[in-house]
């Protein structure tokens, strides 16, 4: 298990068994904040005067959408995930709110065939932790691939506070709580006690960002309600 939890096929099954109620579930894990929190990790872009190619990578089932257009109305959105299961709760959001507007992809970030030079801006919320650093590392050339120069980037992840205090409190209701609810409401607590594993292992955002500026970024960090949930965000200034 050790090895396998950052394989591809597993993570997609994952997500694959816990898509029918990762929305609630979300919600509940967070208390609500991670809806904050998706608009907070944007808050640094700059909205050119032309109309905008995001690319939104590990889009679940459209999380982040409402937030990105909020900030950047004048823009097209291309969405990325490789979990059918995910994809067809965004699809159905997709026909019912957008129009059908939203360009969704099936495909692994890993091994993609993404444009390059292409986004203007790349977004990715609560996707970091099931990635290793090999996989890190692909993921932050990618980022770089894919932006135009001048093309900004922002990443956010749950991680562990460093408030003791909060500390315990976070990882009692992630790693005990989260699962009694999701076995008792949606019946399967393995899949939810999987996602605090990861986030034990992935603590902070800070190597993750350490990856993305050895690739070539710009990176700054950032923290989200006592570190709850940290993030970085930057621009490609060079090829
Ligand atoms: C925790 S969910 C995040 C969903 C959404 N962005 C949000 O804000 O809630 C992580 C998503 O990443 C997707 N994912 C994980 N690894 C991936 C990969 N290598 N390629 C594409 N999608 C991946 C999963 O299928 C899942 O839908």
């Amino acid at each position: 298990m050790e090895n396998n939890i950052y394989n591809p096929d597993y993570v997609k099954g994952l997500f694959n068994r816990m898509s029918s109620s990762y929305e609630s579930m979300n919600f509940i894990t967070s208390f609500g904040f991670s809806i904050r929190w998706r608009r907070q990790f944007i808050k640094s872009f700059t909205p050119p005067n032309y109309k905008a190619e995001i690319l939104d990578l590990l889009t679940g089932m459209g999380e982040t959408w409402k937030s990105t257009k909020n900030k950047l109305p004048n823009s097209n959105l291309t969405v990325l995930d490789f979990s059918e299961g995910m994809l067809q709760y965004a699809k159905q959001k997709n026909r019912q709110h957008y129009n059908n507007e939203i360009i969704v992809l099936q495909q692994d970030i890993l091994k993609n065939d993404l444009p390059s030079n292409y986004y203007d801006f790349v977004t990715c919320a609560f996707g970091l932790k099931t990635f290793n650093d090999e996989q890190l590392t692909i993921l932050a050339l990618e980022t770089k691939r894919i932006l135009k120069v001048g093309g900004q980037f922002s990443f956010v992840e749950v991680s562990k506070p460093q408030n003791p205090m909060l500390y315990l409190f976070y990882s009692f209701y992630l790693q005990r709580v989260i699962p009694i609810l999701g076995k008792l409401f949606l019946g399967s607590p393995d899949e939810y006690k999987m996602l605090w594993q990861y986030t034990e292992k992935f603590e902070n955002a800070k190597n993750a960002m350490a990856i993305f500026a050895r690739s070539g970024l710009d990176t700054t960090f950032s923290a989200y309600f006592y570190g709850c949930a940290t993030g970085f965000y930057g621009q490609k200034s060079k090829s």
